[in-house]
């Protein structure tokens, strides 16, 4: 519990403005909504006052003035945590610090390979930035529009390239960051090669603005592809999934850059929410799978190379249809069915989100134990199950059966539904976040898959760098606060 602050909202509000300016400090309770609830609608807090700072300095100058004055501070991207990781409590006592002004990308190396940008630049714009000097920015997620870099990196975001190309941990050079009391960490040198201690930026990377609030970033930058090959294939089951995938890192070794696994419950669900879009296949099937291979070399040898990997997963018997993208317009088609996923789910009040990461060995097993456990629960739960299958990651969200009320469903099986899902995968050695972070849906459910020695450490870690707790209270970290 933080120390009752020791300003009065009045001049913490004038000393807030004084730093972002006027317009850059919202402080009408209807204006801050956007702001205090969470991308699903679920999380819905209250703030003192958002701020939209438009440099480091200034943020620097905010989380020092609410260090001085013992203020929570709740950073925030585009808030579009899966975790309600980017809003306040409803306690109404922290001021939010929005990174959206901070959308400059400021230098991009073309012999380096790199990127130097502000948190606030949205992946899309990082992507467009990078593709117009010829290269890519290979992190690749469905709400690129709105999520930003800075975000991105706070949950360590992967996405559908990861198998690929890494996660933003694996994507990152250095990083520019804001600690709790003002002072700014940078290591935004640029450097692949850097072992002079510890790796600083990393304890940021994937810490949910709890130890510090990431202001810029060096993100490296690859070569763009000059062909690409794509096809929505229906298998047998994840078992046949997994064995075709196999296959497929066999032809084509690292032109598999994405190996998605769809459930037909998740595809008949966002034909069902946008009817003016057609499935790729001509029947509705259980398992199905969309597969990219790009390369920078010719087209028609890639095409040929995905023709293979189709006639022997066909022979083998473990895929029963297939449509291969003859335009990139299909592929496109193809891929907005599989990002559509995740809004098809909010549309229909929002389910129980498991973001489960478990070796490529065990899930196929683990989505069928899994979907029974969960069946014994909620009988008729329509098993919207999908991910990024290539790098042993599959979102396993069970949603409300069709015309029952989501608040209720939500009430009575949020809690047990995840617990039982969660549980498997840890007793598998698996991971209850892949990509998705803690914030507050997963976070006291870190009590139960990390050992007393982890927990101890984060607390360590955590009082090193906030000693007074102040940023992104009650996120991450399980309650209740040990004694120090
Ligand atoms: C996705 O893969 O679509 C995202 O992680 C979002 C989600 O699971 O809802
Ligand atoms: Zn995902």
């Amino acid at each position: 519990m933080n120390e009752v602050s020791k300003i009065s909202p009045t001049l913490l509000l004038e000393g807030l403005r004084a730093i972002v300016g006027e317009k850059a400090c919202i402080e009408v309770a209807s204006d801050m909504q956007p702001f205090t609830t969470d991308y699903r609608k679920l999380y819905h807090g209250k703030a003192l006052a958002v701020v939209l700072p438009a440099s480091t300095e200034q943020v620097s100058a905010v989380l020092a003035l609410c260090f001085a004055h013992n203020v929570p501070v709740v950073p925030q991207g585009g808030n579009t945590s899966l975790m309600g990781g980017a809003v306040p409590d409803a306690a109404g006592d922290a001021v939010v610090l929005n990174l959206r002004r901070m959308n400059q990308v400021q230098e991009i190396d073309v012999i380096n390979d790199t990127m130097t940008l502000q948190a606030g630049v949205t992946l899309q714009a990082a992507r467009a930035a990078a593709e117009e000097a010829g290269r890519l920015f290979p992190l690749r997620i469905g709400s690129e529009g709105s999520c930003q870099i800075g975000g991105n990196l706070s949950t360590n975001a992967g996405g559908t390239a990861v198998l690929r190309y890494g996660n933003m941990r694996d994507l990152t050079l250095g990083i520019e960051a804001v600690l709790p009391d003002g002072r700014i960490y940078s290591s935004l040198r640029g450097l692949r090669k850097d072992n002079t201690g510890y790796d600083l930026k990393q304890l940021f990377i994937g810490s949910e603005g709890t130890l510090g609030i990431i202001t810029a970033a060096v993100l490296k930058l690859m070569p763009l592809p000059s062909a690409s090959a794509v096809a929505w294939i229906a298998v047998k089951d994840p078992h046949a999934a997994v064995e075709l995938l196999t296959e497929a890192k066999r032809a084509a070794g690292q032109a598999v850059t994405a190996f998605e696994l769809i459930s037909g419950p998740a595809l008949a669900l966002v034909l069902e929410s946008m009817p003016q879009w057609s499935a790729p296949l001509p029947s509705a099937h259980d398992w199905m799978v969309l597969i990219e291979l790009t390369s920078g070399g010719d087209a028609e040898g890639l095409d040929a190379t995905l023709m293979s990997i189709l006639e022997q997963g066909m022979e083998r018997g473990l895929v029963t249809d297939a449509a291969i993208a003859a335009s990139l317009a299909d592929a496109r088609a193809f891929w907005q069915l599989r990002e559509e996923i995740s809004d098809a789910q909010t549309r229909e009040g929002g389910s129980i989100k498991c973001d489960i990461s478990i070796p490529l060995s065990k899930i196929a097993d683990f989505i069928a134990e899994a979907s029974k456990q969960v069946l014994a629960l909620a009988p008729d739960a329509r098993m919207v199950i999908y991910g990024h299958m290539g790098d042993g990651n599959v979102h396993f969200n069970p949603l409300r059966p069709k015309g029952a009320p989501a608040a209720a469903f939500l009430a009575e099986n949020y809690a047990r539904v995840s617990h039982t899902v969660d549980g498997l995968a840890t007793r598998q050695n698996g991971s209850i976040s892949a990509e998705h972070g803690i914030g507050v849906a997963k976070r006291d459910d870190l009590l139960l898959c990390k050992s007393p020695v982890e927990l101890e450490l984060m607390w360590q870690i955590k009082r090193a760098l906030d000693p007074t707790n102040l940023l992104n209270p009650a996120k991450v970290l399980p309650l209740p606060t040990p004694a120090p």
